[in-house]
């Protein structure tokens, strides 16, 4: 915790246009300053800081804050980070919170591991750059890789020299202690005798997001098949392999700018594709990807494009590294090169524009490619043809969103030339199974849906609030899983009992129908088009048929709409039992009415949200072009005074 006083101080203290100018090149513009956004990529400078202000706002992104949420957005800095950060940078002394010896002990451990590493760093270049072994050796291999100087200087690549213990010995005249050598791995120890760990080796330091060192990677520049090509930093208390990734603090904020992020080998890759202009690039450093490395990723981007070289063994053995990815939702493409090309070759042998445009136009869809790949794999065999189909649908179950699932589904029986019900059949089936071992392992059975607390929108003072698409989209869902679910009961008018056997079952009560007709009144359409179209044909066929039918329902639509309705239907009623009205569950749907009005409310609410974004956005525009904004001030009003109402209901629908 730091101390309020202290957060004050800060906040007094750190000037917003320094602190970003020292990430974005700001220039005046009338009273504020302007530049090009550094989190979309722009060639019109959208992006404001006000001094007088102290806020930014990015007109390309929406995004816009105090200083402390710029570093928040820009570095993913927590809260408790950007203002240590700001602290450090002007000088105000945080108060070391109380630690207990052994907090202490680990921190001062971490920090003197920090500490050689660092040095480490220094004197691998300082031996590089400065010594006759280094020159002739060193300097040269890397020349020779095709390195220029600006890009062995950028990575701060260095040299280790022969000889037994050079660098434990200056360590030590320099007064830094063998134990944490040793922890580091910069030296080791066999009985008395202390050496050096990378004798003859060139160095490639491994950053973590500040830019610290946490480890090195050094390889041998000689043949011989019996000395590892590369040694590597063992764990320690700063580094741990499965959250690092080699390149992170030089690709961090590319990957903010082209929302991509380019996955390939190892170090000799990531410097040759900067080299080449991509920077956007981060190495697994030869091992499989781990679920912390992606998470790594995912704090910057959701988009992945892995580099192959072209060896068939090792593109089938990354598969299953490939659905992780997958599962956590992010969206992967490859790029292969060609036969004997890896990313680090191809990337010397094309210049930077030709190769930039060969992983443009080579980047595959990963499902598609591992069809592709597999599909060539079966030829015609009718047994291998079904093993690849399981293979790929089990890819595809893992993607959480329907929507992207759909169009897998699609492109994949279009590949295969196999009928899309056969495909989504297989499809239900995985992911039922999936669904059901979750249940079981948890034992989660409470399907009530989840009221969401009220968001709070800040219209005064310098945060401004994004619009947040999810948000709107999440609602939308509840509105049609309740339709989907519960569309064929009927409810009375005024209470909430499923009607009992002796009233009359009218279209009126039909669930579907009042659920529906809250919307009609609204005359909005939905804003997902697929949700749209559910409530068009539940409509036509409430018509036709006074009643919903599983099957003529499912018929009628679209692929999409079969696996949204797999998605949202409540698994215990599953598909065959939707057609029986009478129904008796405790849950839910003895609440049908409170179910309707908090989902309408709830949506209703955030669509307003939205347009109050919308319209604070659109003042702060016009503010900063000195425009007129009262007709927006008024338009405001009338707004809020909706939500107002809104929000009483919705404190209705809550309290009881
Ligand atoms: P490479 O063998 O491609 O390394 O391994 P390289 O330096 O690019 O070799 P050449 O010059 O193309 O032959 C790719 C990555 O695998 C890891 C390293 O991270 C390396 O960058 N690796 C490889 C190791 O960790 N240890 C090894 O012994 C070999
Ligand atoms: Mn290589």
């Amino acid at each position: 915790m730091i101390p309020k006083i202290i957060i004050d101080q800060i906040f007094e203290t750190a000037r917003i246009e320094e602190v970003i100018g020292e990430f974005v090149n700001l220039k005046k513009a009338g009273q504020n300053l302007r530049g090009l956004s550094p989190f979309v990529d722009e060639k019109t400078p959208s992006f404001f800081v006000s001094p007088v202000k102290q806020i930014f706002k990015c007109f390309s992104s929406g995004k816009g804050g105090s200083v402390v949420s710029f570093l928040m957005e820009h570095e993913h800095y927590s809260y408790p980070e950007a203002l240590k950060f700001l602290a450090k940078r002007y000088q105000i002394e945080i108060p070391e919170e109380e630690q207990t010896d052994e907090q202490k002990q680990a921190a001062n451990e971490r920090e003197s591991l920090y500490i050689v590493n660092s040095y480490g760093q220094d004197f691998f270049e300082e031996k590089l750059w400065n010594s006759d072994e280094g020159k002739s050796i060193g300097v040269s291999y890397f020349r020779g890789r095709g390195f220029t100087d600006d890009i062995i200087k950028k990575f701060k690549l260095g040299y280790n020299p022969s000889g037994w213990n050079i660098l434990v010995k200056d360590a030590n005249e320099k007064g830094y202690k063998t134990e944490f050598l040793i922890q580091a791995g910069l030296v080791k120890q066999k009985e008395a005798r202390v050496y050096d760990t990378y004798r003859e080796r060139v160095m490639f330091p491994i950053h973590n997001l500040s830019g610290r060192v946490i480890g090195f990677g050094g390889r041998t520049l000689k043949t011989d098949k019996k000395i590892p090509k590369y040694i590597n930093s063992p764990e320690s208390l700063i580094y741990h392999k499965s959250d690092s990734l080699y390149g992170i603090y030089y690709a961090k904020s590319a990957m903010i700018k082209h929302d991509m992020c380019y996955l390939v080998e190892g170090y000799t890759d990531v410097i040759s594709l900067h080299q080449a202009g991509v920077e956007n690039v981060v190495a697994s450093s030869g091992t499989s990807l781990t679920e912390g490395q992606i998470r790594l990723i995912k704090r910057y981007t959701s988009n992945i494009t892995v580099l192959y070289d072209g060896d068939a063994a090792g593109i089938k053995a990354s598969f299953r590294g490939i659905d992780m990815i997958l599962e956590q939702g992010l969206n992967i493409k490859v790029v292969l090169f060609p036969d004997g090309e890896d990313p680090d070759s191809y990337a010397q042998k094309l210049d930077s524009e030709d190769f930039k445009d060969y992983l443009a136009e080579y980047a595959t869809d990963f499902i598609v490619f591992k069809t592709d790949v597999l599909n060539k794999d079966a030829k015609n065999d009718p047994l291998e043809k079904a093993k690849l189909l399981r293979e790929v649908v089990n890819s595809i179950a893992l993607i959480p969103d329907h929507l992207t699932r759909a169009v897998y589904i699609k492109e994949c029986g279009r590949l295969l030339d196999i009928e899309e019900k056969v495909l989504i059949l297989e499809l239900n089936k995985i992911r039922r199974k999936r669904i059901n071992d979750e249940r079981s392992k948890n034992a989660v059975q409470n399907q009530q849906p989840d009221l969401e607390p009220l968001p709070e929108i800040e219209l005064i003072g310098k945060q401004s609030v994004h619009v947040n698409e999810q948000d709107i989209d999440f609602q939308e869902l509840d509105v049609i899983r309740l339709l989907l679910n519960y569309g064929n009961l009927h409810i009375k008018k005024k209470n909430d009992d499923v009607i009992k056997e002796e009233e009359p079952e009218t279209i009126e009560n039909l669930f579907a129908v009042r659920l529906i007709k809250e919307f009609l009144a609204d005359q909005i359409p939905f804003e997902n088009p697929l949700y749209q179209q559910v409530i068009e044909t539940v409509m036509k066929q409430v018509q036709k048929d006074g009643a919903l039918r599983t099957e003529a329902f499912l018929n009628d639509n679209s692929v999409e709409v079969v696996n949204l309705y797999v998605d949202v239907v409540n698994p215990r009623y599953a598909l065959h039992k939707w057609d029986t009205v009478k129904i008796f569950v405790k849950g839910e749907e003895q609440k049908l009415s409170d179910a309707i009005n908090s989902a309408t409310t709830m949506l209703r609410l955030k669509r307003i949200n939205k347009l109050i974004i919308k319209n604070n956005n659109k003042t702060k525009i016009a503010q900063e072009e000195g425009r007129d904004y009262i007709p927006l001030q008024k338009e405001l009003m009338v707004i809020n005074n909706a939500k107002r109402k809104i929000a009483d209901l919705i404190g209705a629908v809550i309290l009881k």
